[in-house]
């Protein structure tokens, strides 16, 4: 029963039955596992594949988690964009470290991946700066992200003294304004399955960069 205070979502159940994962269907490097998932949620979601919970940490180890887009995946890690001045940045600029959700409800599959987080360098942001199209060129400008605001008068007054600004011309990045990647020391792939009894791999990066792989309980 649900009442004006509370939401009782006891009967919203659902069965996995989307596929399984056997140990000798994985790659041995999680990065070549992650982009054939990616590559499968592509074809198969109706949103955006690249939306990823990303998880900091606060002085008080509060975590603290935001979705933001996944721009970008290389052999080191996982690249997202935002703000150099956020909340999550400065829990960043004290614990270096983050994790990464991903959810592809159309597959029933999670991944989450762990790590350091370091920044991109200024030659990656500016070449993806340049790319945005011009309104978020600006609009990274105008938002002092996480900051406390009087209103969205506030952002549209700025946002017009900025078109004036640069008017026929290029705008630049801000230097508060850039890329982070999440270097993983761990992934899990999760697969939903009958009965609550899932899939689940983790890989541990070993010191010798290789990767432990291991089946988990449900
Ligand atoms: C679908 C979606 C995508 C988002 N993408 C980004 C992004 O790429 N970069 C970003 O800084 N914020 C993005 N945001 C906003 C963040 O969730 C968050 O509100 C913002 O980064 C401030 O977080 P912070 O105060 O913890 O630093 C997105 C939000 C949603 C719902």
């Amino acid at each position: 029963m649900t009442s004006e205070k509370t939401m009782d979502l006891a009967n919203v159940r659902r069965q996995y039955e989307k596929g399984s994962l056997k140990l000798e269907q994985l790659h041995q490097d999680p990065f070549l596992q992650f982009r054939q998932w990616y590559s499968d949620a592509e074809s198969a979601c109706r949103f955006f594949p690249n939306n990823v919970v990303v998880s900091t940490l606060d002085d008080d180890l509060q975590p603290h988690s935001r979705t933001v887009l996944l721009k970008g995946l290389d052999e080191k890690g996982f690249v997202f964009y935002t703000n150099y001045q956020s909340r999550k940045a400065q829990q960043l600029k004290s614990h270096p470290r983050g994790a990464m959700t991903f959810f592809w409800e159309e597959l029933e599959r999670q991944v989450n991946v762990c790590g350091t987080m370091e920044r991109v360098s200024e030659a990656e942001s500016d070449a993806y700066f340049a790319t945005r199209p011009r309104g978020s060129q600006i609009g990274a400008w105008v938002s002092a992200q996480s900051s406390v605001i009087s209103g969205r008068e506030e952002l549209h007054r700025r946002q017009a003294e900025l078109e004036k600004q640069y008017l026929d011309k290029t705008v630049p990045r801000p230097p508060h304004w850039g890329g982070y990647r999440l270097l993983p020391q761990r992934f899990e792939f999760w697969q939903g399955q009958a009965d609550r009894l899932h899939d689940r791999f983790e890989y541990i990066r070993q010191d010798d960069a290789s990767w432990l792989i291991q089946r988990l309980s449900p």
